[in-house]
């Protein structure tokens, strides 16, 4: 039997506003990532996705979408889109768009037409309810702060809006809505496109009531987050999606789901189910975070990570598909959220990649990740630029959180961090804009940018290639079983996967001190093979290994 491409890829995701900025106006456009696909093509990612570049007005960097079938102006053209596409097909590479349609743009034609009256034939479109009490339907609050729920005046009802009110959801209920998005995929892929990544994909599904959420101690608002995640009907809809759009086309698919459980996830990206390829899953985004949320800040426990990981490789080891990613345009930079990004920055990248590149599923690789970029800190909120972020730093005040405590949570987790210019080279800005650049770039470009990295071949951008090179050459990191090894060391993560008569045995020292390890008598008197590692290693080993910190190899024993 064939494996799916995408069982295979690599994918590389682009930011489009933060990584090439070819017109000077500060903000990154499509001609600037064809200006960068050698770049790509060198490091050998199989596909592209793009976070979105369609129309916008912005108040969620484009992830508020208000025409589906135009490309931003700020961004290009039509023109220059399908020259993208035709650069990274000629070049043998995929591109993935990302699909947004749990919500839309309030600019939207659908919304606009839909606020002005009861009987508009847009209006159930989007989900309206009386308010309650002269109040909102529910206490459910927005995922960027404050009530889901937004007063219409021409109405006199309220919109649900799980994101910002400028991003009203819309009603899947309502088939007219699926149809027009299964039209809108059909377009896209008509065009070329190889598949999707699907924003809040599970969130579409909405209950046939609103109730409240458990309200906690001193907040106005309260998730309403258990009824509206794997709603009623998602897996209905995904089905439906799946039999009159994907099943036609040889694409790839990735659902983002936060709150997806692993037998949830089974279901999604089980191939007889004909659903998706494969989730994002957040369980292990959200190991750092204290019961208030992600502000709340607790260091990671590699105990935690472990078990997480573990349970995610072996419940989709049958059935379903993984998808492998520490970092994304969400998240802060993993070097410094679970790495050491001062002394050891080249290590710990290389080690996080190695852990993570060597597991069951599709790794995802986000910009800037391969040369090791770090998180920001800005010192003031004025230079932040994120929705979630400003609405959380104004939530956070009320409470009466100190601004030290507040800018600590920031630089730690804000999505900025993630956002600030691509690294390219040590001339002004980063060598990202010949302008202002609409978000700051981090002050260490001089010492982490892409020029440096493709000079040096020890660089992170180097033991990258090496990684996605392997696993085009060894099918044992494709299709091996996982199996965790060293379970409770509280320094090492190590595990293997296994293949027929081959085993890839990783090792990775997740902090900075000098553990040591008993090679695994299983494999002992074997053939092996160094794959990669982040230090010179002598010998190969039979007995006690000794790790440096942060230190990474893999070994084929056979
Ligand atoms: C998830 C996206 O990744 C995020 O950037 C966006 O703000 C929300 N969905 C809303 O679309």
């Amino acid at each position: 039997m064939t494996r799916a491409w995408w069982k295979d890829s690599v994918v590389y995701q682009i930011y489009p506003r933060s990584f090439m900025d070819s017109d000077g106006d500060g903000i990154g456009d499509i001609p600037g990532i064809v200006s960068k696909l050698d770049y790509l093509e060198n490091l050998g990612v199989d596909v592209i996705w793009l976070s979105p570049v369609y129309e916008s007005p912005n108040d969620d960097n484009g992830y508020d979408i208000s025409d589906y079938k135009k490309i931003m102006d700020t961004f290009g053209t039509m023109a220059d889109w399908e020259e993208l596409l035709d650069e990274l097909h000629s070049r043998g590479m995929k591109l993935v768009m990302d699909l947004v349609v749990n919500h839309t743009s309030d600019e939207h034609a659908w919304f606009v037409e839909a606020k002005q009256s009861k009987d508009n034939p847009y209006r159930d479109y989007y989900i309206w309810r009386p308010g309650k009490d002269g109040k909102e339907p529910s206490n459910w609050y927005s995922n960027f702060g404050g009530s889901a729920w937004q007063y219409n005046e021409e109405t006199g009802d309220y919109y649900l809006h799980l994101f910002s009110k400028k991003q009203p959801d819309l009603n899947w209920e309502n088939p007219a809505v699926r149809e027009e998005v299964y039209d809108m995929m059909r377009w896209w892929l008509d065009k070329g496109v190889d598949g999707f990544r699907m924003d809040v994909i599970n969130f579409i599904s909405k209950p046939d009531t609103f109730e409240d959420g458990e309200p906690k101690p001193g907040k106005k608002y309260a998730s309403g987050s258990s009824q509206y995640r794997n709603g009623p009907r998602i897996h209905d809809y995904l089905h439906e999606m799946h039999q009159e759009v994907l099943s036609k086309y040889d694409v790839m698919t990735v659902g983002e789901m936060p709150g997806v459980t692993p037998e949830l996830a089974r279901l999604y990206t089980d191939e007889a189910r004909e659903e998706l390829n494969m989730v994002f899953q957040f369980e292990h985004m959200g190991l750092d975070s204290g019961p208030s949320g992600k502000w709340e800040l607790k260091p990671l426990e590699l105990r935690d990570l472990k078990e997480n990981l573990t349970k995610w490789q072996e419940a989709l080891e049958e059935v379903g598909w993984n998808s492998l990613y520490f970092n994304n345009h969400d998240q802060p930079r993993a070097v410094s959220r679970f790495g050491d990004d001062t002394r050891y920055r080249k290590e710990s990248a290389k080690m996080l990649a190695t852990l993570l590149h060597m597991m069951k599923g599709t790794p995802y690789v986000y910009q800037g990740e391969e040369i090791g970029m770090t998180n920001v800190s800005f010192d003031s909120i004025d230079d932040y630029r994120d929705i979630e972020t400003l609405n959380a730093y104004d939530e956070m005040k009320e409470e009466g959180k100190s601004e030290e405590d507040i800018m600590e949570s920031i630089h730690a987790k804000s999505r900025d961090n993630a956002r600030t210019p691509m690294q390219w080279d040590t001339s002004e800005n980063a060598g990202f804009t010949t302008g202002e650049p609409w978000i700051g770039v981090n002050p260490n470009y001089t010492d982490v940018n892409a020029e440096e990295a493709l000079n040096d071949t020890d660089s992170i951008y180097h033991y990258y290639r090496t990684l996605i090179s392997l696993r085009k050459h060894h099918d044992v990191i494709v299709d091996g079983k996982y199996a965790l090894i060293l379970e409770d060391h509280p320094e090492i993560y190590a595990y293997t996967r296994t293949l027929g008569e081959e085993t890839l045995l990783v090792i990775c020292n997740f902090y900075d001190g000098e553990p040591e390890l008993d090679w695994p008598e299983d494999l002992r008197g074997k053939e092996q093979e160094l794959l990669i590692a982040n230090y010179l290693v002598e010998e190969p080993e039979e007995t006690t290994i000794k790790l440096c910190p942060y230190e990474a190899r893999v070994y084929l024993v056979k």
